[in-house]
């Protein structure tokens, strides 16, 4: 496996360590819109099972929201240039279908009809989310949404305001986010965050880097955003070949709170893991597996691993 998307990397858009979460928003033309990997028939048919076997956990929308759906589906059938009669059976609500056609989760943000209101999350079609639940985010506004990211609302809380008000139709954007995962299985619960869920039998060889590749496009007719994720699941040693994006990753990690909001699934192994980082980036190389010991959960434990 190959590291397909790489947002820890310095290049990235991602500020300087303590500088706290970033917009890290860039433009990409339109035919980068959405993913199109090479395993892509594959990813596209695996996360089509999920979603079937999720039902209305995995799909849901708010009455109104139709118009913008159909839009959707219109916009994404055309730039994928699938029939649109691929439908799921059930639901078959349009961004149900739209999210057939891609690799993407599809999630719709409106401002319900009042020009000053504040966007919120109308509709959602997501088969792998990080540790949140479709069902509790529905509805809500866009900073209500990312609570749990810390300083999030203070940093950029306006900025991300200002950007949905001001993205013009036509353009792109893409960002990217990131997490350590105790699982390779893309669909995580908030509950599979909770301490004591993660088992990770291997130390450092059973850690997964979960990275989403974001896209936002606002629909032309509705007004709407489509925000779009594509979630890339990769064994952390993976790095061992890559030392240069292993010192990026433990650089993002000088910042202790995103340290600890990005590992919050595996904080008995956040020592293990800084202190393997920094054996692939400073040896230059592969860096054996690092069995986990003690648990690192007392807070300022990882302050001398840096
Ligand atoms: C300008 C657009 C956006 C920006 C700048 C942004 C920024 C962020 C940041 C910085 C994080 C923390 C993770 C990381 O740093 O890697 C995050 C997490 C998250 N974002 Fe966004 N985001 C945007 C749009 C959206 C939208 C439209 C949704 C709608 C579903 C969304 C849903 C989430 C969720 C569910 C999380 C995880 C929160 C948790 O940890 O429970 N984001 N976002």
């Amino acid at each position: 496996m190959t590291l397909e998307f790489t947002p820890y990397a310095k290049g990235f858009g991602r500020g300087p360590p303590s500088t706290g979460p970033s917009m890290g928003l860039r433009p990409v033309p339109v035919a980068e819109w959405l993913a199109r990997s090479p395993g892509h028939a594959a990813y596209k048919s695996a996360k089509r099972q999920r979603l079937a076997a999720l039902g209305s956990v995995g799909f849901q929308a708010l009455p109104g929201s139709e118009a913008a759906q159909a839009e959707a589906l219109r916009m994404v059938g055309a730039h994928c240039g699938s029939p649109l009669d691929d439908r799921p059976p059930e639901p078959a609500a349009p961004l149900a279908r739209a999210a057939f056609l891609v690799e993407e989760d599809l999630c719709l943000m409106s401002q319900c009809g009042a020009a000053e209101a504040e966007y919120r999350l109308v509709a959602g079609s997501v088969a792998s989310p990080s540790y949140w639940r479709l069902a509790d985010k529905l509805g809500q506004e866009l900073l209500d949404i990312h609570d749990p990211v810390p300083a999030l609302r203070s940093r950029i809380g306006q900025a991300m305001r200002r950007f949905f008000r001001q993205l013009p139709p036509g353009r792109v954007y893409l960002r990217g986010n990131w997490f350590i995962h105790a699982s390779g299985e893309p669909f995580r619960t908030p509950e599979d965050a909770s301490p004591g869920a993660a088992t990770v039998p291997a130390g450092v060889d059973g850690l997964y880097l979960r990275c989403e590749r974001q896209t936002l496009r606002r629909l032309p007719e509705t007004g709407t955003i489509l925000f779009a994720i594509r979630v890339y699941l990769n064994k952390v040693t993976e790095l061992a070949s890559q030392p240069a994006l292993a010192a990026d990753v433990l650089d993002a990690f000088a910042d202790r709170d995103a340290l600890i909001y990005r590992t919050r699934a595996v904080p008995d192994h956040r020592a293990a893991l800084v202190e393997w980082l920094r054996g692939v980036a400073t040896n230059g190389g592969a860096s054996r597996p690092v069995a986990c010991g003690e648990p690192d959960r007392q807070a300022g434990g990882e302050r001398q691993l840096r």
